[in-house]
């Protein structure tokens, strides 16, 4: 699906359960509500391969859930080399997982990888905390700056299509 839009959108995170599918699920939905899901394609992947297969954590579902977003389709892979010619927006959730898709990617790539917060516009935090390893207020939190960049995000792509 995300091969055949004009536009395409890769998320990552470290293990692909928690927030890249949670931001995947997220800016999913804005794309649906605006009637946008043949022109911009959603995809997401974790730079380690622990998870591959395996549906989003259930406190990421919970979480999302309770927003009204669904993301059980969802099954985690691992980012490739082949995924920065297929995207044209490689989003980090961290810097470390920006470091890791930088030193994956190459010089030839680097302007599609970026910061996911990058397009929070008036967010103070760079990056999407890991929730893992935390309580529930974490996946609320994660959510809260997921949803402040999808907007931003949706604009950007928007400008970038129909400039
Ligand atoms: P994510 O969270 O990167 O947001 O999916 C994590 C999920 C699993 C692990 C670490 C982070 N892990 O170490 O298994």
């Amino acid at each position: 699906m995300a091969n055949k839009s004009l536009f395409r959108v890769l998320f990552v995170c470290l293990g692909n359960i928690c927030r890249s599918p949670m931001a995947e699920g997220t800016f999913r939905a804005l794309v649906q509500g605006e009637n946008l899901q043949d022109i911009i394609g959603t995809d997401s992947a974790g730079t380690g391969s622990w998870h591959v297969g395996s549906p989003p954590d259930r406190r990421a579902q919970g979480e999302m859930a309770s927003r009204g977003y669904g993301i059980s389709d969802l099954r985690a892979r691992q980012v490739s080399r082949a995924d920065f010619d297929a995207f044209d927006l490689v989003l980090a959730m961290d810097y470390d997982n920006l470091e890791d898709l930088q030193n994956l990617a190459g010089a030839q790539y680097e302007d599609k990888v970026r910061l996911f917060l990058d397009f929070a516009d008036g967010e103070a935090a760079d990056e999407v905390p890991d929730p893992y390893h935390g309580g529930p207020d974490g996946f609320a939190h994660v959510l809260d700056l997921v949803e402040a960049a999808s907007r931003g995000l949706l604009a950007h792509v928007r400008a970038r299509l129909d400039p």
